[in-house]
């Protein structure tokens, strides 16, 4: 089948280079001239396990093509995916100019049927509006061809995206036409193994699907991260509190893991937008309000806690920083919980030691050259001369370090860990006084 997708972003890009994987011709178009050029080039510009094989095992097959050329993507494919980003305007609503400038391009340029599907996070009735889009330009040109939109969110996790593509638990395919339903099943048909994975929906509900998905993942999220709040006051320990609800299967084991607060490119960006929609339609959403009133309070936990330990005087104390990326096999920092406490922390005139296994390129990117933050090559670099080590990310390296060094490296030796990945047992033993989230700290004096 041949297939075009306008955007060659994460999710732009590992759809396209999956579906070349299972034997798809797949054109990847986007503006960005020195996008495309390293991607010819076999070059991924962004870290994601296992992508960097398959796009160049398929660029050297020829099933995968990149251009920058939109009108190339428009005779392409007869399935149109629009996989562009949908940032944030200033009230934190989707901006939509991206994927409906694409909407115009193919209304502008096409010539025959085609089906265009919304990859991109939308609000309910993008589809609608890209419909209306292609509709008046092929009005003004004074065509009658015909089209179908469908509504496709992706579910995929940074770290995970080939593997959650390649595996989905679920297809969600929102359509208005039976005969492109087939279509849309049958294209996705290599990824629905075992079982049925494929759920057609109508259109808003599709789109709503995404948001709700991700609402209900970051709710989990805060309100564990609001339990151990209360496990702190009431002197109780908020992991057995996890296993003791994980347990019933009705709850579940996953993402009631609590810490420092979610971050990446979707949760926040998304719980913002589905609740400015829900204010748009008339509705106050309480809960998606405190969702993301607890997060941003969670990120700056772990700082009143260093400030706390020292005081309420931070100038000039050293604080070694183990993670920056806002979770492991990413080196992607946006809204990073790393970001605020380091922000806060040099606001209070401290300065930061970091380290992170890939996103310390990222971070001298966002944060240049600057005196209160140095960047290490090695985790026990970021020890040397600090008053205290933070745990940011919960990366594997950080799991068993070697905790007599930290103690010897430490001046007074102390940790504030924002993931909870240390027997506080164990850490104590060794004589280093422990802060983590939801359980009681351990002061060695
Ligand atoms: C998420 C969704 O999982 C994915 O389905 C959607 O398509 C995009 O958003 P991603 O942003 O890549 O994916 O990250 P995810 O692994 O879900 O983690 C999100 C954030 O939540 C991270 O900051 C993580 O540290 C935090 N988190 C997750 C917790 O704090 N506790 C948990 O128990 C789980």
């Amino acid at each position: 089948m041949k297939i075009t997708i306008f955007g060659s972003g994460y999710v732009g890009l590992v759809t396209g280079a999956c579906f070349a994987e299972v034997g798809n011709e797949v054109m990847c178009v986007d503006i960005d001239e020195n996008k495309i050029n390293r991607l010819l080039n076999g070059e991924i510009p962004i870290y994601e396990p296992g992508l960097d094989t398959i796009v160049s095992e398929n660029l050297r097959e020829g099933r995968l093509k990149f251009t920058t050329s939109i009108t190339d993507g428009v005779d392409f494919g007869l399935y149109q995916f629009i996989a562009v980003g949908t940032p944030p305007d200033e009230d934190g609503s989707a901006d939509l100019s991206h994927v409906l400038s694409v909407a115009e391009s193919i209304g502008r340029n096409m010539e025959d049927y085609r089906i265009v599907i919304n990859k991109s996070t939308v609000p309910v009735g993008t589809a609608d509006l890209v419909r209306e889009t292609i509709r008046t330009v092929l009005e003004e040109r004074g065509r009658a061809i015909d089209f179908d939109v469908v509504s496709n969110p992706e579910f995929l996790k940074e770290g995970d995206a080939v593997d959650d593509f390649m595996k989905p638990d679920r297809i969600i395919v929102g359509v208005d036409n039976p005969r492109t339903k087939e279509l849309l099943r049958n294209l996705y048909a290599p990824f629905n193994r075992s079982h049925e994975r494929f759920i057609a929906m109508d259109i808003r509900s599709a789109e709503l699907t995404k948001y709700a998905a991700n609402a209900m993942l970051a709710t989990k999220i805060s309100f564990m991260n609001e339990i151990a709040n209360i496990a702190e006051r009431a002197g109780a320990d908020v992991e057995a509190v996890r296993r003791g609800i994980g347990s019933d299967s009705r709850i579940g084991f996953s993402f009631i893991y609590p810490g420092v607060g979610y971050g990446g490119s979707c949760f926040p960006k998304d719980v913002r937008a589905l609740e400015r929609t829900s204010r748009k339609l008339g509705y106050n959403s309480r809960i998606l309000q405190a969702v993301e009133a607890v997060n941003d309070d969670q990120k700056l936990s772990l700082v009143s806690k260093i400030r706390d330990h020292f005081d309420g005087d931070l100038k000039g104390r050293v604080i070694a920083m183990w993670g920056l990326a806002f979770k492991p096999n990413t080196d992607d920092m946006r809204e990073a919980p790393s970001r605020k406490v380091m922000e806060e922390l040099w606001k209070a005139g401290a300065i930061v030691r970091a380290y992170d296994p890939v996103a310390m390129d990222e971070a001298r990117r966002i944060y240049g050259d600057r005196p209160d933050l140095v960047l290490v090559e090695h985790p026990d670099e970021a020890l040397k001369g600090a008053d205290a080590l933070t745990i940011m990310t919960e990366w594997m390296v950080f799991r068993s370090p070697d905790f007599e060094l930290i103690r010897n490296s430490l001046k007074e030796p102390v940790i504030f860990d924002g993931r909870n990945i240390y027997n506080p047992d164990m850490v104590e033993q060794v004589g280093i006084s422990y802060y983590s989230i939801g359980r009681r700290p351990r002061l060695v004096r």
